[in-house]
């Protein structure tokens, strides 16, 4: 979709007169474009946390924050969620349109044919700690892939072999977060099944044992599927920029996925699924009364946070948290659990939803909030969460970095204020 750059915005500057240009989006949403604002002006923009700045131009997600709207290239997710398979969903995200029969077949066979890590991974496991989080060795396999596969280093590599590279990454990180998972809970590792399919071989690789025969789950699975579905990109979040500026400097993509899978892992962005379930936990175990755990939230002089509760864009509501909930609803219904937890989220989204401080704030429950209960329900580790976040979210990263490249973005490196000391002389040791 073509953007317009047909408007000019004019500022006062130092009695000058500035022009800058405004940027029209396909949407409609208004930028200005300031890449020659320093030049022109010796001026440079201020904005911690980068709330009000665009650092791209990407045509891969559309979101709109106060509508609640998102689309993966142009599809709503309510539609893919439904409709769509993840892997169905990952073509989509990587190649900018849904793939025909016959090009899923072939990517979703291309994809069965590299699940296996190198024999040599597994003693990697072997250093680590009992309880090491499985963000910490998640984030160091993938960047160790690149020293499996050396070529994945060289920037001006083949097309050929950059589409291989996308390919090992989607076959290889469910059958590392199931290594993960079973190092977790000391089990044996599985090896991939390749007639399974995506969701179903992780499963098969986290839930078997070599002992006895395993069916997946297919109500799991269904919800599986849709879980990451709605992980799968969310425009220049905290994860996806960072995966970005690293693949700015030409470092390769396992690197900038590791460090995309390092900063997700924050509990303020996707390790808050996480934090989400050891929040309701404490509720429940401090006997449940939301009244106290609410004004501590409230609370500037308290530090608590209600976990999975506001959004950087999204100030009325997370589609994702509208369809995660239902799912969530529909999943212990149909495994019969009755989980005291959901009981207690569902108290506290009410109990919130009408207190004017979470109100006035647009702090409404996020993709976190209930996706926790879910992967509960289904026998995941509560620390293993964020790992599922980065399984779902893997090919909006790919897609962002890949963007980036294509469309010749610069290395990322953003200026500052400078509010430290002016000039001064050094002064020797015996005289300070
Ligand atoms: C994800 O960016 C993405 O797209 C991320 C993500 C994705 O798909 O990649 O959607 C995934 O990261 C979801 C967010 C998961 N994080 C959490 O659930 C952690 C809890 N949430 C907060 O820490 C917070 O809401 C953030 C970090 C999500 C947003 O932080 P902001 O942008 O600084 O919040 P804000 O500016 O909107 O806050 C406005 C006010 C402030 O109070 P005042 O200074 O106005 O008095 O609301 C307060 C905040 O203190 N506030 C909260 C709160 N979140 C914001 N108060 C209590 N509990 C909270 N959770």
């Amino acid at each position: 979709m073509e953007t317009k750059m047909d408007e000019i915005a004019r500022i006062e500057l130092d009695g000058k007169t500035i022009e800058i240009p405004i940027i029209t989006g396909s949407e409609n949403e208004k930028a200005l474009d300031i890449s020659k604002l320093r030049a022109q002006t010796g001026y440079i923009t201020l904005d911690r946390g980068f709330k009000n700045t665009g650092s791209c131009m990407s045509a891969i997600t559309f979101l709109d924050g106060e509508k609640g709207i998102l689309r993966y290239r142009g599809y709503p997710i309510e539609q893919l969620a439904e409709q769509a398979s993840f892997l169905e969903v990952t073509y989509l995200i990587l190649n900018g349109e849904l793939p025909t029969k016959a090009e899923l077949e072939s990517f979703e066979s291309e994809i069965d044919h590299h699940t296996l890590v190198h024999e040599d991974m597994k003693r990697f496991f072997e250093a680590y700690p009992a309880k090491a989080h499985p963000m910490g060795i998640l984030a160091s396999m993938i960047v160790s892939m690149s020293t499996f596969y050396p070529e994945s280093q060289d920037p001006n590599r083949s097309q050929e072999a950059f589409q291989l590279t996308i390919k090992r990454l989607i076959a290889k990180l469910p059958t590392l977060a199931a290594m993960v998972y079973k190092n977790a809970v000391r089990h044996p590792f599985m090896y991939p099944k390749n007639d399974l399919g995506y969701i179903e071989n992780f499963m098969h690789m986290c839930f078997a044992m070599p002992t006895e025969d395993y069916t997946p789950n297919p109500v799991i699975a269904k919800a599986l599927n849709k879980l990451l579905i709605l992980h799968a990109d969310h425009e220049q979040n905290c994860s996806a920029s960072t995966v970005r500026i690293v693949g700015s400097s030409q470092a390769n993509l396992y690197a900038s996925i590791s460090a995309g899978i390092s900063a997700l892992w924050g509990p303020l962005h996707g390790g808050a699924n996480q934090a989400v379930i050891e929040m309701l936990e404490m509720i429940q175990e401090d006997g449940g009364d939301l009244d106290k755990w609410i004004a501590k939230a409230k609370d500037k002089e308290d530090p608590f946070r209600l976990m999975g509760f506001g959004h950087r864009v999204y100030k009325n509501f997370d589609p994702r948290a509208t369809i995660i909930k239902k799912a969530c609803d529909d999943i212990l219904d149909q495994l019969g659990i009755d989980d005291p937890t959901l009981d207690i989220a569902k108290r506290l989204e009410q109990v919130a939803l009408e207190d004017e401080y979470f109100k006035s704030r647009g702090l409404y429950p996020n993709v976190d909030f209930y996706s926790g209960i879910i992967y509960r329900a289904i026998g995941i580790p509560t620390e293993m969460f964020t790992v599922m976040f980065a399984l779902g979210r893997l090919p909006g990263w790919i897609a962002q970095w890949k963007e980036m490249l294509d469309n010749g973005d610069p290395i990322g490196r953003p200026r500052q204020v400078y509010t430290g000391e002016n000039a001064r002389d050094f002064v020797d040791l015996d005289k300070r």
